[in-house]
C-alpha cells in the first residue's frame, strides 16, 4: 500500500510514519511537510531513510496533484495545530487548514484516492466544567477559536466532497494528544522543560479546565483501524477516556520531579479558552473493535517525562524562542 502522509514531520504524523513503518512491512510511506516550524524530519527518527520525504506545502496544487495521484490513500495530518498561535495570527490556519485541505481534496478527487482526515475534538466547541456530557458524532459544530474554526471548516469541506462528488473519505475527531516529539509550545511539554530546567509550571487562569487526554500511539492506532475497516463516509471520534483538569496535571508533573504538586504559577488565562473536551468513542470501540493501550494516564506522563529528559538534543533549539512567544502574551 502507497500511503501519502501530509504533516508526517510534525508531532503525530511523525508518530504516525514512524508507527506504520515498524508495524506494516507492506507500506511505502512518502511524507508531505512544509517544515514550518513545527515540523523536524528528525522526528521521523530511526525509520527516517525508510520514507521518502518531500518538503512542500499542501496549498501547492501542482506538488500535490503528483503526489495523490502515486498514492492508495492519503492520511492528512498536516495543520497549524495550536490555538494560542491562531489568535496571535490567524492567517497561517486559514491558509493550510482550509485552503491546504481543500486542494489535497480536489487532487483526491480527481484521482479516486481513498483519503483520512485527521481533525480534532474542539470543532464542538467545549462542555460545562462539571456534568458528565460528553462530545458523540452527533454534537453540533460549535467552534470557539481560529484554530478550532478552521479545523471545523476543513471537516466541513471533507464532508461535502464525500456527498457531493463521491470522495472516499473518512473524518476523525480526537481529544488531547501527550507522547513523544509533541512541540515545546504545547501544554505537557512546556511544563516538562520548564521542570527540567527548574523552571516552576505555568498555569492558564485558575487551571480547572478539562482535556481529555491520549497517548498519539492510541490515536494513531485507531486511524489505521479507520483506514482499515472504517466506513467510507462516516466520523469517528477518539478518545481514551482520559479527562484531566490543568491542576492535575501540573501536580502529576511536579510529583513525578519529585516537587511539592503546587508549586506552580498562575499566568493570564486564554480569551476564550474553552472549559471541558471530553469524548464518548463507543462507536469506534464497538464498531471497529479499537481499545487503547495506554491506559494509566499517569504511567504514559512518565514515560513521556522520561522521553524528555533522554532528547533534549530535540527539542532544546526550539525553546527559548518558545518562552519569549509566550513571555509577549503575559503567559
Ligand atoms: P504539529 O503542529 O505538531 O504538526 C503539524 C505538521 O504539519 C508540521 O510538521 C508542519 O510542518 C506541517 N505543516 C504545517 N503547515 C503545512 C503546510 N501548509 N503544508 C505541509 N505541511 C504543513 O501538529 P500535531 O499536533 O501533530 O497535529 C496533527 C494533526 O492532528 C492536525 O491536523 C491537528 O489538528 C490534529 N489533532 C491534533 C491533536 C493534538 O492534541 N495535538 C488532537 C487532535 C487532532
Ligand atoms: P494545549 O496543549 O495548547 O492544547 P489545547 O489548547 O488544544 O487544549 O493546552 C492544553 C491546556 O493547557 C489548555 O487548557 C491550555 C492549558 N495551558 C496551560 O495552562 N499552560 C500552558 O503553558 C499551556 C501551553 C497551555
Amino acid at each position: 500500500m502507497r500511503v501519502l502522509v501530509t504533516g508526517g514531520a510534525g508531532f503525530i504524523g511523525a508518530n504516525f510514519v514512524q508507527q506504520t513503518v515498524v508495524e506494516r512491512p507492506g507500506a511505502v510511506v512518502t511524507v508531505l511537510d512544509a517544515l514550518t516550524y513545527a515540523g523536524d524530519r528528525s522526528s521521523l527518527g530511526p525509520v527516517a531513510d525508510r520514507v521518502r520525504f518531500v518538503q512542500g506545502s499542501i496549498t501547492d496544487a501542482e506538488l500535490v496533484d503528483g503526489l495523490v495521484a502515486d498514492a492508495d490513500v492519503v492520511v492528512h495530518f498536516a495543520a497549524e495545530s495550536h490555538n494560542d498561535n491562531s489568535l496571535v495570527d490567524p492567517s497561517p490556519f486559514v491558509q493550510t487548514n482550509v485552503v491546504g485541505t481543500f486542494t489535497v481534496l480536489e487532487a483526491v478527487r480527481r484521482h479516486g484516492v481513498r483519503f483520512h482526515h485527521v481533525s480534532t475534538d474542539e470543532v464542538y466547541g467545549d462542555l460545562p466544567l462539571e456534568g458528565e456530557e460528553r462530545f458523540t458524532p452527533s454534537t453540533p459544530y460549535n467552534p470557539s477559536s481560529p484554530y478550532s474554526s478552521t479545523k471545523a471548516g476543513s471537516d466541513l469541506l471533507v464532508r461535502a466532497w464525500v456527498r457531493s462528488f463521491g470522495v472516499e473519505a473518512t473524518i476523525s475527531n480526537c481529544s488531547n494528544n501527550y507522547g513523544p516529539y509533541q512541540h515545546v509550545e504545547k501544554f505537557i511539554p512546556r511544563q516538562v522543560t520548564n521542570l527540567i530546567d527548574g523552571v516552576r509550571p505555568r498555569l492558564y487562569g485558575a487551571g480547572l479546565n478539562v482535556r481529555d487526554w491520549i497517548h498519539v500511539h492510541d490515536h494513531n492506532a485507531a486511524v489505521w483501524a479507520i483506514i482499515d475497516r472504517g466506513r467510507v463516509g462516516e466520523t469517528y471520534l477518539i478518545g481514551a477516556d482520559g479527562e484531566a483538569s490543568n491542576l492535575d496535571v501540573v501536580r502529576a508533573l511536579n510529583e513525578l520531579f519529585g516537587r511539592d504538586g503546587d508549586d506552580f504559577d498562575h499566568v493570564a488565562d486564554r480569551p476564550g479558552h474553552d472549559l471541558r473536551y471530553a469524548i464518548d468513542a463507543s462507536k469506534l470501540r464497538e464498531e471497529l473493535g479499537w481499545v487503547p493501550a495506554f491506559t494509566d494516564f499517569r504511567s504514559g506522563l512518565a514515560a513521556t517525562v522520561e522521553w524528555y529528559r533522554e532528547n533534549e538534543d530535540w527539542w532544546r533549539p526550539a525553546k527559548a524562542a518558545v518562552e519569549a512567544k509566550y513571555a509577549r502574551t503575559g503567559q
